[in-house]
């Protein structure tokens, strides 16, 4: 549904939610500038996860590592190697295709046309179905291999397209972007990271030693990491620079099953927490697993173009461990007193983009509803758990008269300590109320001429649009009341 894409993408720019990097250049691809309202819900988000990750789980502690690490931790990483993505090149019509993103999309067609495709009957039908639609021999050897194996074998199905579509040139590009440390006589290569995972590891001995915390122990980490996505794409889905927020959780081998478990569940339920329904969520388990993987699902969200990735869930083994201690040659063991043994711990990651979770609450959220007794007959409000709303109150003045502006701003002086605020005296109260829908804010205090002889407000709920008069010495218990905040 890239209609309600398109409103997403233009409802959060005219809001001040998102901007397009660089916009007065004619803009950069794939990556965003947040506005004034969008740092503040992304703010919210990181937040929200932070607390929930590291204030409520006594044996998680939180790092910020930095974005340029030694190279060689790239290298033990498998990064350098294998973080590549094939990209397919036809001469004939000069169009770049995405290996992973093609089978991505002819899979999610698969799935919705499961009961056709898997009609014997229908068979025929159903190739010429993937002829029609898709990229011809490509997806109807993809469609083969599906059928006999239920696993794609790339390596062959890359031998394959060679004879089958002669035009298509292969290539494997490295996701990591490169910076130069400049010096007189040399550049020094370095990458920007791609995840931050690795900067959780490597700090492993650090955390140890200091925090005295023994395992079963998380590191959680919120911050920026880069890559160089070949086609970037569905606006802040799949960016260049973004920020995720991952924890990694050492655990005792032998262990990561009932771990893994543990955090598949409560990854689960921290989206639940906020109040978006459950059937926007649903989680993918992977057959193909990436190079340090044991076991992997997604948390997958039904954003406008499809049920997507939003979060990782990974048993990474000892994989990251094991080459760190390799490369860097320092011993990354615990030594655990009640079993009395030394090991390399096993990590289980939860690892979730801060800008796609961003998109997944813009999806589910912004709602166009039909009401009665309005010029319009509809409003866009953003139903947004209140927890992330931007602003939480707007003080709204009826009219721009001293009498009444000076009470507005003593309520805002007085709650500006607790909660965040907006003044806003301009335009009719009307089209206030809808600027508040549109940005999600729960509450609006209304101040008009009554207030000056009975000393209440009105105040306005998002959702409901009710109203109702309070007295202003009651205006906290009735925010707190109502927005459970
Ligand atoms: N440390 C594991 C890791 O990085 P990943 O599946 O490559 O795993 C984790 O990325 C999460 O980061 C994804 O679930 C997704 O939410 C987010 N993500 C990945 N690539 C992204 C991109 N290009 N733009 C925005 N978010 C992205």
């Amino acid at each position: 549904n890239y209609k309600k894409l398109k409103f997403i993408i233009s409802h959060a720019k005219s809001y001040g939610f998102i901007f397009p990097s660089s916009e007065i250049y004619d803009g950069l691809k794939a990556v965003y500038d947040y506005g004034q309202y969008g740092i503040l819900l992304k703010n919210n988000i990181k937040e929200y996860w932070w607390k929930s990750m590291t204030q409520l789980h006594e044996n998680i502690v939180g790092i910020e590592s930095s974005i340029l690490m030694h190279n060689q931790i790239w290298k033990a990483s498998g990064h350098i190697d294998e973080f590549n993505d094939i990209l397919l090149y036809n001469e004939n019509t000069k169009k770049n295709y995405r290996l992973d993103l093609l089978i991505e999309d002819f899979l999610e067609k698969m799935n919705n046309y499961n009961n056709i495709l898997f009609d014997n009957k229908n068979i025929n039908y159903n190739i010429n179905y993937i002829k029609k639609n898709f990229k011809k021999k490509l997806f109807s050897y993809i469609y083969e291999c599906f059928n006999k194996n239920k696993i794609l074998d790339i390596k062959s199905l890359i031998n394959k397209l060679n004879i089958y579509e002669p035009g298509y040139k292969i290539y494997k590009i490295n996701l990591m972007f490169i910076v130069y440390l400049k010096n007189l006589d040399n550049n020094k290569k370095l990458y920007l990271r791609p995840e931050t995972a690795q900067g959780s590891f490597i700090n492993f001995l650090n955390v140890k030693k200091t925090s005295k915390i023994k395992i079963p122990f998380g590191i959680a980490q919120i911050g920026k990491v880069f890559r160089n996505e070949i086609i970037a794409r569905q606006f802040l889905f799949r960016m260049r620079e973004f920020e995720q927020m991952e924890m990694q959780f050492f655990v005792c081998p032998g262990e990561e099953e009932k771990w893994y478990d543990y955090w598949k569940e409560y990854r689960l339920k921290w989206h639940l927490s906020l109040g978006i329904k459950k059937d926007n969520y649903r989680f993918y388990n992977h057959d193909k697993l990436a190079h340090y993987s044991k076991d992997a699902c997604d948390i997958q969200f039904k954003f406008p173009f499809g049920f997507k990735e939003l979060e990782g869930i990974h048993s990474r083994t000892d994989f990251d461990m094991k080459n760190h201690e390799k490369f860097s040659k320092k011993k990354l063991r615990y030594f655990d007193f009640k079993k009395n043994i030394s090991y390399i711990p096993y990590i289980i990651e939860t690892s979730i983009g801060l800008d796609r979770m961003f998109l997944a609450i813009f999806s589910s959220c912004l709602k166009e509803e039909k009401i009665k007794n309005d010029i319009n007959h509809k409003r866009i409000v953003f139903k947004i758990p209140y927890i992330l709303s931007p602003i939480k109150v707007a003080i709204l003045p009826l009219v721009k008269k001293n009498e009444l502006t000076f009470i507005g701003k003593k309520i805002f002086k007085k709650f500006k300590l607790y909660y965040s605020l907006v003044y806003d005296e301009k335009d009719s109260i009307g089209k206030r109320y809808r600027r508040q829908d549109a940005i999600g804010t729960p509450i609006c205090l209304t101040i008009d001429y009554d207030s000056l002889k009975d000393n209440c407000v009105t105040i306005r709920y998002r959702d409901s649009m009710n109203q109702k008069r309070i007295p202003i010495l009651k205006i906290k218990k009735n925010i707190e009341k109502s927005i459970n905040i």
